[in-house]
């Protein structure tokens, strides 16, 4: 019996670690346990309810206004606690948030081998995304799996000079999209063409997020058949300025967090997505829908390269101009608007059960 832990802090890595805990769950010579940081509160509980699983422990480190330190700090005890109590033979980390640094560091301190899912994403900037970048990198050197969703992903683990075993497996997103979008989420209805925004990352904060906001205004402005939902982060430093600079505007729903059923039934429905998060850069492409990346800085040049994604910053100028081409340009809507998915073919999980299986206790 091969005993996995597996740890998840943050909502996307409950979406990308649901597909695998299945799978685990499912292999009878596997023992799967799954234990949350706590670093999100709500927003993983309701993956985890969606997929239909529970966590084996909880170490509820979330506080309000938590630093990177406290994150750190507080999941490294309480992991050393559960990890010299149950010893597991593998700890399966996923990404690039302070949870999975964390929970690597933690498992290396116990001679506990990592695997890491989603390895081998880079920038090559280390402020950008801000602490991810260097979060992912530090699991890199640590880790003894390295589960790499694309052919890039397994050229800058290569380049990185990795120790253990590097396997390709096609990124988990894809599986939990399948999953999700097999369960048919009923979609919003309105005669408006719909644009989907989400932002939430550190580098963001402050200047570029009112900047942001501002543009999203004056699309809205400009073409009068359009609507903008834009699902709030938990986080009040993300919220305040969103809701200071749209909360009044006729045509903008500014809501709690999506569950990610409903979050895949908008991303179907919408015409447009405005986006800074990593993983709708790999859902979107899979679903045909074009995608303009608020970050100055992308991990995910995939998307970019199969012309469904475009890299816009955080300049108002800028990101109205690129919106405004695709709402008013049919040829240049069409062009982006296409279903590609150089992110994997559903069956990442599956690779990586078998990669597991094949490197036994
Ligand atoms: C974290 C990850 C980021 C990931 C993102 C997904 C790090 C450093 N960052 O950023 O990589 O893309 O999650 O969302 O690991 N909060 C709640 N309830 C929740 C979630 C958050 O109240 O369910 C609030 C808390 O006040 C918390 C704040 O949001 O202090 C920020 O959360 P935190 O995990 O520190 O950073 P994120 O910006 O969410």
């Amino acid at each position: 019996m091969i005993r996995i832990a597996v740890v998840v802090g943050t909502r996307p890595e409950a979406i990308k670690l649901a597909p695998v805990i299945l799978a685990l769950q499912a292999a009878v010579d596997i023992d799967v346990k799954t234990v949350l940081t706590g670093q999100h509160r709500e927003m993983v509980d309701q993956v985890m309810t969606l997929f239909g699983l529970k966590a084996d422990a909880d170490l509820e480190i979330m506080q309000p206004g938590q630093t990177l330190t406290d994150i750190t700090e507080r999941s490294l005890r309480g992991l050393e606690a559960y990890f010299q109590t149950g010893r597991p033979d593998w700890v399966l980390v996923q990404g690039d948030t302070t949870t999975a640094f964390a929970a690597t560091l933690a498992a290396f301190y116990q001679k506990i081998p990592v695997g890491h899912v989603e390895a081998g994403l880079r920038t090559d900037n280390l402020y950008n995304p801000y602490p991810e970048e260097a979060n992912r990198r530090l699991i890199s050197q640590l880790a003894s799996l390295h589960f790499a969703p694309t052919p890039l992903a397994v050229a800058n683990l290569e380049a990185s000079r990795v120790t253990g075993t590097i396997v390709h497996t096609g990124n988990t997103v894809i599986d939990a999209l399948l999953y999700v979008a097999q369960q048919q989420p009923a979609a919003p209805l309105s005669d408006q063409r719909l644009l989907l925004a989400t932002v939430h990352r550190r580098e963001n904060w402050g200047e570029p997020l009112l900047a942001i906001a501002t543009a999203f205004r004056q699309i809205l402005d400009t073409f009068a058949d359009t609507h903008l939902l834009l699902p709030l982060h938990r986080n009040p430093t993300v919220r305040a300025p969103l809701q200071a600079t749209l909360g009044d505007h006729p045509r903008v729903t500014l809501c709690e967090p999506l569950d990610y059923g409903e979050l895949v039934a908008v991303m179907q429905r919408c015409t447009l997505i405005l986006s800074d998060s990593g993983g709708i850069q790999e859902e979107a492409p899979a679903l045909g829908k074009p995608v303009l990346v608020l970050r100055e800085t992308t991990e995910r040049p995939e998307a970019i390269h199969a012309g469904t994604a475009k890299l816009v910053g955080t300049n108002t100028i800028t990101i109205v101009a690129a919106a405004s081409q695709l709402l008013s340009d049919t040829a240049a809507y069409e062009a982006m608007a296409r279903a590609v998915n150089p992110f994997g073919d559903g069956q990442a999980a599956a690779r990586i059960v078998a990669a597991l299986q094949r490197s036994g206790a």
